[in-house]
């Protein structure tokens, strides 16, 4: 297994559209694999979509599992995501692992029900709102060349990141 080198905005690349995978063999369960070491690796690390690595397939993971007391499905890996209904608008903060620097404010459905394939190629479906839909919805979009930048509320609601998430220089003590 490997970390995958990000992508971040601007790169053109992220605007790229991903396309459908047609079948699941070992090459891509080795790449799903990476994929994942390397969403566990970023800071935040609940989300990734395969484009962001460079690989425009259709393929997110998110696994909010991390966060206490919300409704998740645990570990999810979505091959060809489609979501077939939405209901309600909230709006949330988010974050991004290809917008290091900062977060935003966008509104997205509350509640949605998703069509996937899983890993072994076979078609679920998937019931899922709050933290883990907005997560969902926010890996989905970069299938489309999206990101929360895109959706902001209003041009007022991007917050730069006070705490930069990268290892603090080791200081020496005086002996
Ligand atoms: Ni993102």
């Amino acid at each position: 297994m490997a970390v995958l080198e990000i992508l971040v905005y601007p790169d053109p690349r992220l605007k790229q559209i991903s396309e459908p995978v047609e079948t699941v063999d070992q090459a891509l369960l080795d790449f799903i694999a990476d994929l994942e070491e390397t969403m566990r690796a970023g800071p935040g690390g609940v989300g990734i979509a395969a484009p962001q690595v460079g690989c425009f397939k259709r393929i997110v993971i998110v696994d909010v599992s991390c966060k206490p007391k919300i409704p998740h499905h645990g570990r999810l890996v979505l091959i060809n995501p489609v979501i077939a209904t939405s209901n309600g608008s909230v709006v949330g903060r988010e974050g991004c692992l290809s917008v290091p620097d900062y977060t935003g404010n966008v509104a997205r459905a509350e509640r949605i029900t998703l069509n996937a394939w899983d890993e072994t190629g076979a078609e679920r479906v998937y019931s899922m709102e709050g933290f883990e839909a907005r997560a969902v919805q926010h890996e989905m979009d970069h299938l489309e060349g999206l990101l929360f930048l895109d959706r902001l509320v209003s041009r007022r609601d991007i917050f730069r990141r006070k705490v930069y998430q990268k290892p603090r220089a080791s200081v020496s003590k005086p002996s």
